[in-house]
């Protein structure tokens, strides 16, 4: 299958999906950013995958930006769109387009935590467990149907950052597979929620 993978930042998972992409059936046919900066464009360049950087402060509105975005991903016509660290909102417009074949990454067991700083968070509650969850993007941000979650525990001694570092492991691990099962043909939206091999999750 033919993937685009939207990035903001680091590009880790990128770096884990482009690592993973031979085995996982998944042809990444160009990487997005919003951001000119992103570490995971070097990433993209050194694999040889077509980068397109889309500037959002150089758009008046939501909706001119998610139209350039939309137009980029459709010259390439992907079977999957993946959101690896991709720190944008989208319009309602932009996500309907591409329902059922849109997944993101949040590292958080959600529902809970969802939005930003959620390890810092996580901490400040107390929670005894973290993690992280990939789902099919829907209007609602962080809201649509979990595909699959890992768990790691929460020690005493954690910072943010060493919670993050945690997490990150379990993110490089869990997308490839994730999308996988997509290329596979095993699992869909449907209704409104997530399916693998025919069975609700
Ligand atoms: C990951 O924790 C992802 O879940 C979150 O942002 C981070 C991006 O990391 N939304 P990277 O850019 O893939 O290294």
């Amino acid at each position: 299958m033919r993937g685009v993978v939207l990035i903001s930042g680091s590009g880790s998972n990128l770096q884990a999906i482009i690592d993973q992409a031979d085995n996982i059936d998944l042809n990444i046919s160009c990487v997005i950013s919003n951001n000119a900066d992103a570490y995971g464009l070097t990433r993209a360049n050194n694999a040889g995958i077509p980068c397109h950087v889309i500037d959002h402060t150089q758009f008046d509105s939501r909706e001119a930006f998610d139209q350039v975005v939309s137009e980029t991903i459709n010259r390439y016509n992907p079977d999957i769109i993946i959101l690896a660290g991709f720190m944008r909102i989208f319009t309602e417009a932009f996500v309907q387009q591409y329902c059922g074949k849109m997944l993101n990454i949040h590292p958080s067991l959600l529902p809970k935590f969802q939005g930003l700083n959620t390890h810092q968070r996580v901490i400040d509650a107390n929670e005894k467990e973290h993690g992280v969850s990939i789902h099919f993007v829907t209007a609602e941000l962080d809201g649509g149907p979990v595909i699959a979650q890992s768990r790691v525990a929460v020690l005493p001694s954690d910072d943010a950052s060493s919670l993050a570092k945690r997490v990150l492991i379990e993110e490089h691990k869990l997308f490839p597979k994730v999308i996988h099962w997509f290329t596979q043909g095993r699992l869909e939206l449907n209704n409104g929620k997530a399916i693998l091999d025919g069975k609700a999750l």
